[in-house]
């Protein structure tokens, strides 16, 4: 499948009190035409420093990018002059975030910001920008679009807001749209039904979508692939039935005991995968999960373990897995 986004050996740190935090450490994903890319991992795992720092939104300083290049269509961000990104953000690449009140603006009536987005980036009139703006509130579910384009954002309820940022979002029919926990902060059935929206959308428009989240049904119900994130390094990538039917990285399996699944018994608990996440000011040499892994060998603590693979889409990285796991273990 030809990349739509390819991120290379991305490090991404922030400057603290005692040292430079290492969020992100050698990042490498892509993701497809028309594809539907799940990031998933704990709290604290660099998922939202990724998509930031593609966005190039992660304020710098603290931020510092270190190293490294995200190519969307085929060209490097990291190059972009600030008023480019703008252009690229409000055309190419839409966002959805949890809380829609951080890019919704409380002081504009919800269809300007809307049309205000057409105009600029599709150079459309002020009229045909109305009748976009009108039937993107009504594409993603929003009853009365005539009536609600003239209303504030307040005057919306949060599945409401969330809709509608999903309408901005897709208003230029993005190549690519980053969702980043877009659903955590709604109720169930209203996160279901924003979910179907976005599928619905990435269906008749061909979208390819970043989605993080921490619900593995969202993922089963979306998503074509997952990346598995811990301590700012991907672990384990592959499809999502790779993933779920056929994990391999001990923190992948961890990681889907401790987190709740569709196919879940009533009866049956949640394990949260014991210990904490490593200090990421001073990240150890080795395999990051080694203070945490059941199957922690030495060199597990000495060196980082590369990347084994088991499909063309399946790869881990992980020394028990690894093809020479029998050498290592005896050193
Ligand atoms: N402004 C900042 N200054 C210092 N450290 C930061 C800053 N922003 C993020 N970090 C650190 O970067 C790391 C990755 O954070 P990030 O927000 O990407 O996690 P996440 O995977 O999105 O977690 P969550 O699931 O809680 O949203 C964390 O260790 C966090 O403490
Ligand atoms: S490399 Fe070692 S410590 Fe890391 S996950 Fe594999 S077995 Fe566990
Ligand atoms: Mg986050």
């Amino acid at each position: 499948m030809e990349p739509i986004l390819q991120v290379k050996d991305l490090h991404v740190s922030f400057k603290v009190k005692g040292g430079e935090v290492k969020a992100v450490r050698g990042m490498n994903f892509e993701i497809g035409k028309g594809e539907t890319v799940a990031i998933v991992g704990e709290s604290g795992s660099g998922k939202s420093v990724t998509a930031q720092t593609v966005m190039r939104l992660i304020p710098s300083p603290p931020s510092i990018i270190k190293q490294g290049e995200i190519l969307f269509q085929g060209q490097n961000l990291l190059k972009k002059s600030n008023k480019e990104m703008e252009t690229i953000r409000g055309k190419d690449i839409g966002m959805i975030f949890q809380d829609p009140m951080t890019s919704l603006n409380p002081t504009i009536r919800i269809g300007k910001q809307i049309t205000e987005v057409l105009i600029k980036h599709q150079n459309m009139s002020a009229a045909e920008a109305k009748a976009q703006a009108i039937e993107m509130l009504k594409l993603v579910g929003i009853k009365n679009a005539e009536a609600r384009f003239n209303q504030y954002p307040h005057e919306f309820s949060g599945g409401m807001r969330q809709r509608a940022m999903i309408a901005i979002a897709l208003a230029c029919r993005p190549a690519l749209l980053i969702a980043d926990e877009p659903t955590t902060a709604l109720d169930v059935t209203i996160q279901a039904q924003i979910m179907d929206v976005m599928k619905d959308m990435q269906q008749r428009l061909g979208t390819s979508i970043i989605l993080i989240t921490h619900d593995l049904g969202v993922v089963a119900g979306m998503c074509d692939r997952v990346i598995v994130m811990y301590a700012g390094e991907v672990v384990e990538t592959g499809t999502k039935w790779e993933i779920f039917k056929n994990p391999q990285h001990p923190y992948t399996k961890g990681l889907l005991r401790s987190m709740p699944r569709l196919d879940q018994k009533k009866d049956e608990p949640l394990i949260p995968i014991i210990g904490t996440p490593p200090d990421l000011i001073k990240p150890p040499l080795g395999c990051p999960f080694a203070a945490r892994c059941d199957h922690a060998m030495k060199i597990c603590e000495r060196i980082d373990p590369g990347a084994t693979v088991f499909s063309d889409t399946h790869t881990a990285r992980c020394w028990d897995l690894h093809p020479m796991a029998k050498e290592a273990q005896s050193s």
